[in-house]
């Protein structure tokens, strides 16, 4: 999980770099302006003067804001509708800088950027994120730039929508909220004190996009060294407890993209992998792993990523191949779900893996995680077989459709499976499964 905040003032081009750094490391932006925005549209609409702060703390209660993604896409819901660029006019901008000075509207917007960013990796741009809404953010950056240069891109933004203005208006009315977002007692728009400074006046939206995914790189890089740091110390101590036997250990390639492909026996297949491998490895793991006490720590700090079975999670496969793209080693459990006690030749596979590494572009490892009656117990020896990595272009992709996904990622699971001794095991029986499900609906 990462959490960035972008704060700054309005114009800087903050949202367009945000959502551009999202879309390159496959995490979600978060505009929260449009918030305000939407609370300033309601007052605007409803003949409530913006600035009256008694009278838009009462009127706070007609207000119903939804906040959702759709493929990565913010979409806010107004009482029920998307108001779409409607909270993009001058008007309106200047009714969001005036009602975000209210402590009510604040605190009425506090929870729903919160728990945004608690369910998922995110970018988020507005003016107090790093200070308020997400002081423990990984990475905080405060973009700034002159007002005239700031004023120049508002301008032209405004003009291309088709919006009737000047420049000279749009340059007052900037300085003029620049003032109220800097000067308020909440919240004001002020730099976090361990933010990053960041000036693009003279910069194009691309350089500052680099410079920023420069500083993101720089900040993980650090993070990196203190999972390994956490590692050193850890994982001995796992090794003992869980009884890790790993094997083949050389085969791991020391860098580049990698995908690692394992049998899932239980919910500590992460932990035996994490802390047998020397190489750090970002999980997918199901969302139902994080709630899990102790567990869900532990995936937690090693840098696991979310995935919702239940929906088709484009989030967490675009963010697998983004890591694996930039040359890190991500692991998926190519069966989906964890099939104790039975022999894993006989369960079904799903083709996240295969599409995974056919958008990285990277090599496969297979992993074999073998114990007792493929039951995980405390204590209980645990060996992890590390297979020979295959090659991209040995994967044997040709149109990478649904066709090919379902063939490599059963080729990569016969490779899985070649490496573990399986002969005890009975075969998986669907029927088994049913009666277990049905008994814990009851
Ligand atoms: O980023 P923007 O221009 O869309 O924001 C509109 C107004 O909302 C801005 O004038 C200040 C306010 N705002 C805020 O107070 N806190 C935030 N986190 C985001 C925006």
């Amino acid at each position: 999980m990462i959490r960035i905040a972008i704060d700054g003032p309005g114009g800087a081009g903050k949202s367009s770099v945000a959502k551009a750094v999202a879309r390159e490391l496959g995490i979600i932006y978060v505009d929260t302006g449009a918030l305000y925005r939407n609370i300033g549209l309601y007052m605007l609409e409803n003949g409530v003067s913006p600035s009256d702060s008694e009278a838009v703390s009462s009127a706070l209660c007609g207000v119903n804001l939804e906040l959702k993604f759709e493929d990565g896409k913010q979409i806010i819901l107004l009482n029920g509708i998307d108001r779409g660029d409607e909270i993009r006019t001058p008007e309106c901008s200047m009714a969001a800088s005036a009602v975000s000075a209210i402590g009510a509207v604040r605190e009425f917007l506090l929870n729903t950027q919160r728990d945004t960013a608690k369910q998922n990796s995110v970018i988020m741009d507005g003016r107090d994120i790093g200070t308020v809404i997400l002081p423990d953010a990984e990475v905080k950056i405060f973009l700034v730039a002159s007002a005239e240069a700031r004023a120049k891109r508002r301008y032209n933004e405004l003009v291309a929508k088709g919006v009737d203005t000047t420049y000279e208006r749009v340059y007052t009315e900037m300085v003029e909220r620049d003032k109220n977002d800097s000067t308020r007692d909440l919240a004001p728009c002020v730099q976090a004190e361990d933010a990053i400074l960041l000036d693009n006046s003279k910069l194009t939206a691309e350089q500052t996009v680099k410079k920023v995914l420069k500083i993101i790189k720089k900040v993980e890089k650090k993070r990196r060294t203190g999972y390994m740091r956490l590692h050193r110390v850890l994982a001995p101590f796992l090794r003992f407890v869980m009884r890790l036997r790993p094997h083949n250990l050389e085969r791991i390639p020391k860098d580049g993209g990698l995908l690692i492909c394992a049998n899932h026996i239980s919910a500590f297949d992460v932990i035996s992998i994490a802390a047998t491998s020397p190489r750090q490895i970002t999980f997918i793991a199901k969302k139902e792993l994080f709630s899990i006490p102790i567990l869900g720590s532990l995936i937690k700090a090693l840098g696991a990523v979310k995935v919702d079975r239940g929906n088709n999670d484009v989030g967490a496969i675009r963010t697998a191949v983004n890591k694996a793209k930039s040359g890190s080693a991500v692991a998926i459990f190519p069966q989906g779900h964890r099939y104790p006690k039975v022999d894993p030749a006989t369960t079904p596979i799903k083709n996240g893996a295969a599409m995974i590494a056919y958008h990285a572009g990277c090599a496969v490892l297979p992993v074999y995680i073998q114990t007792k009656k493929a039951k995980f117990r405390l204590f209980k020896r645990v060996d992890v077989f590390y297979g020979d990595p295959i090659p991209f272009d040995q994967l044997g992709f040709t149109t990478g459709g649904k066709d090919d996904y379902e063939a490599v990622t059963k080729r990569v699971f016969d490779d899985i499976l070649a490496l573990g001794d399986r002969s005890s095991l009975p075969p998986y029986d669907p029927s088994k499964e049913k009666k277990k499900n049905k008994k814990r609906k009851k």
